[in-house]
């Protein structure tokens, strides 16, 4: 028998298809979501069952150390820490740029050393030491290099500059040399669009020398 197909019953079949397949899709999200859960809630019976009544599906504990203070999160395990950050936590100084670890816009310190945010899970920080923006002033008192930025003209917009102290700041622990041209390559990092890269290059420079001075 030939079977007569009309635009109408095209269009039809078409639907019939997406639907079925939007089903499957859904399906399989609501599986995946389920083995999330059940790998989570592996590690003890006991606490588990108490997750299970309070954890919505998908989300684990995360507990993040920042600027000296302790957070606990439910957060699903892809979330960055710079989302974490700064949707979860309302830590909004630190920036997203590219969120692809191109601008370094996102810089933290962890234990001390300079990563992009946008490159690493929240998860994966648990236990460390986590610095942001706002925890380098003491009070009202800004810290060094917060005060060298603003004496030599280090930033216009301002956008990439919560970043750019951070690095620096990471940079002189870190024990980068301090020649102009290793703090521009120590800072490559760290892009401004507004090129207000010779006032960050001094702010540097002059932070170094203080501390040096300072011994
Ligand atoms: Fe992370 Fe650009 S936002 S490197
Ligand atoms: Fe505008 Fe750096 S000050 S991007």
């Amino acid at each position: 028998m030939r079977l007569r197909i009309t635009r109408r019953r095209f269009g039809m079949l078409t639907i019939a298809s997406t639907l079925v397949v939007a089903k499957d899709a859904i399906a399989s999200r609501i599986a995946n979501a389920n083995l999330t859960k059940n790998i989570f809630m592996q590690t003890s019976p006991k606490t588990s069952t108490a997750v299970a009544k309070t954890q919505e599906p998908g989300r684990i504990d995360v507990t993040l150390r920042i600027n000296g203070k302790s957070h606990t999160l439910q957060i699903e395990p892809r979330v960055t820490l710079l989302d974490a950050l700064r949707e979860r936590i309302g830590l909004t100084g630190t920036k997203k740029g590219c969120d692809r670890g191109q601008c370094g816009a996102c810089t933290v310190l962890v234990d001390g050393r300079r990563i992009n945010s946008c490159l690493t899970l929240a998860v994966m920080q648990e236990g460390a030491e986590i610095t942001t923006i706002e925890g380098l002033a003491r009070g009202d008192e800004l810290h060094p290099m917060q005060a060298a930025f603003i004496k030599h003209d280090g930033f216009q917009c301002g956008y990439c500059t919560p970043g750019q102290i951070v690095s620096a700041v990471g940079l002189l622990a870190e024990g980068c040399p301090t020649s102009d041209e290793a703090i521009r390559e120590c800072m490559s990092g760290n892009l401004c669009r507004c090129g207000a890269y010779p006032g960050i290059v001094a702010a540097v420079r002059e932070v170094h020398q203080t501390q040096t001075s300072n011994g």
